[in-house]
This record gives C-alpha cells, sequence and structure tokens, in this order.
C-alpha cells in the first residue's frame, strides 16, 4: 500500500492501473478511521481491482464555530487500518493541494442541502458537494463507497452524480453500530465517560421509531413524538431534528410510506451525533 499526497501521484497511479485493465474503488474519508469506514473499504476491495482511500479533513464543510480544528487526526493508524483491510493507495493532501490560492470554484446543491443538517449546518453540503465531487475527477474510480449513516449526504451525492454525469457508480454501505447500539462515529471519541452513557439515547429511539414502523403505525407525527419523548428523557441531550422525510425529496412526510428515511441530530454535550433508519414502505392497497 502506498501514502501519496498530491493529485499527480495519484493521477499517476490510476493512469498505470488503467493501462493494465483493472477496476477502481473510492472511499472517500476524513480519517480517524473506525469499522464503519472498514466495511467501505472492505466492499470496495471486493468488488474493485484496486481500492483508493482518500484522508482528507475538508475544511469547506465546516462551519465557522464548528469542530474542523479538534477533528481527530491520526494518520499513522489510519494507515494501518487501510492497509489490513486491503487498501491499495492513501491520498492524504494538504488544504493546500486542494484548495490553491486563487480557488473560487464550488459545487451545491439546492433543495435536497437545505432539509436536515442543512438547517443547522448552511454551508455544509457545499462543502461535501465541492470536495467529493474533486476527488471524483481527481481518482476517475468506478465506484465510490459511502456509509449510510450520513444517510442525507448520501442522497445528495447520488443526486449530484446524476445531475452532473460524473461517471462514477455511488455504493451506499449500511451503519455500523457499537454493542450497544451507538452509531461508530469519529465524533464518538469527543464523548466523556457521562456522555459516552448519554448518547445511547439516540439508537434507543431510532430503534424505538423502526419498531414502531414495522408494527404497523403510518402517522409520522406519532412516531416521531414518541421518539422526540424518549431523547427528551436524557437531560445531557439537545435536540436539533427528529423527523420522518421522504427518501428523494429530504421533505417531511405525514403517512410514513414509499422511501422514508426517519432522521436525528442530537447534541451531547458539546459533540453533535446523527443516526437514522431507512424503509421501504409498500403503499396500502385501497
Ligand atoms: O463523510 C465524510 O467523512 C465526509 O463528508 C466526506 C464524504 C469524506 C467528504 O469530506
Amino acid at each position: 500500500m502506498r501514502l501519496v499526497h498530491t493529485v499527480k501521484e495519484v493521477r499517476e497511479q490510476v493512469k498505470e492501473w488503467r493501462m493494465e485493465g483493472l477496476s477502481i474503488g473510492l472511499v472517500p474519508t476524513m480519517g480517524f478511521l473506525h469499522e464503519g469506514h472498514q466495511s467501505l473499504i472492505a466492499a470496495s476491495v471486493k468488488e474493485n481491482d484496486r481500492t483508493v482511500v482518500s484522508i482528507f479533513v475538508n475544511p469547506t464543510q465546516f462551519g465557522p464555530n464548528e469542530d474542523f480544528e479538534a477533528y481527530p487526526r491520526d494518520i499513522e493508524k489510519d494507515m494501518a487500518l487501510c492497509d489490513e483491510t486491503g487498501a491499495d493507495l492513501i491520498f492524504n493532501p494538504e488544504p493546500e493541494e486542494m484548495y490553491p490560492d486563487g480557488f473560487c470554484t464550488y459545487t451545491n446543491i439546492t433543495g435536497l442541502g437545505d432539509a436536515l443538517c442543512g438547517k443547522s449546518r448552511p454551508i455544509h453540503f457545499k462543502g461535501v458537494c465541492t470536495v467529493v465531487s474533486k476527488l471524483f475527477n481527481i481518482v476517475c474510480s468506478d465506484r465510490a463507497y459511502f456509509g449510510e449513516k450520513d444517510a442525507q449526504q448520501l442522497a445528495i451525492i447520488k443526486r449530484m452524480v446524476k445531475d452532473m454525469n460524473i461517471p462514477v457508480e455511488i455504493k451506499g454501505c449500511p451503519i455500523v453500530r457499537e454493542q450497544d447500539g451507538l452509531a461508530k462515529s469519529s465524533r464518538n471519541t469527543y464523548l466523556n465517560e457521562k456522555e459516552r452513557a448519554a448518547a445511547l439515547i439516540l439508537s434507543k429511539a431510532i430503534f424505538a421509531g423502526h419498531d414502531m414502523v414495522n408494527a404497523g403505525e403510518r402517522d409520522a407525527k406519532k412516531i416521531v413524538g414518541a421518539m422526540t419523548e424518549i431523547i427528551k428523557s436524557e437531560p445531557l441531550a439537545v435536540i436539533d431534528y427528529v423527523e420522518m422525510v421522504n427518501m428523494d425529496t429530504m421533505q417531511p412526510v405525514d403517512v410514513v410510506e414509499g422511501n422514508i428515511l426517519c432522521a436525528i441530530a442530537v447534541k451531547i454535550g458539546k459533540t453533535r451525533l446523527i443516526d437514522n433508519f431507512n424503509d421501504n414502505i409498500r403503499q396500502a392497497t385501497p
């Protein structure tokens, strides 16, 4: 496995692989890799001849009062995880490599990016779309892998690829959880012991909401209400949103039918965590 820092090095490597007729998978990450990322890398290794993992804490997707500086970084540990999972190349650029002097072109998405996380993180998805489209142009992979924990991000990237005719297949991989249910996230490391225990309220609410759907409840307000009450029972939890939306539009629904996403964002202390469930409910026949 190689570690490279420049666009030129990636392009040269990719050109060689292409000349050998090899297929390429890309796993974009911000590093501090955990089993969630590992499942994406493993999926790419299985489905492609070569796998590129990008590790880049992207400044343009963080708001002015967010955790860009504090975001955890550990390239040595990340390299070991990539190596043991079978990745072939790590692309770990400096911010100046991705955003050289004079940089002023952004990729943005309207509508989908304004809902859910977009309400409290107004520039977030513009930054994500910009860096991900750059990575697609740099690596030119056949496939790219994203976690379903960031369900809105995944939906946005799928839309961007379709709208901009980017020739890459987007693959979503299931949420990976800790044994006690907490969705894996690099930000879980911010939690102290008390907050870590309190953070379990997210998965508790998600499982309870999904159980209601599985039991046949179709009133979105009732499900969102029940989930909200569960989260409010935890004194350290501050709700950003609890919403049941249509997966394609990210707009709230009244009735649970079709491809729905139930998504939550909750602050535990200073740490903002997200979780969700997705279901495809066949419409009731009249
Ligand atoms: O999901 C992430 O880690 C980031 O948003 C991504 C897709 C790597 C873009 O910086």
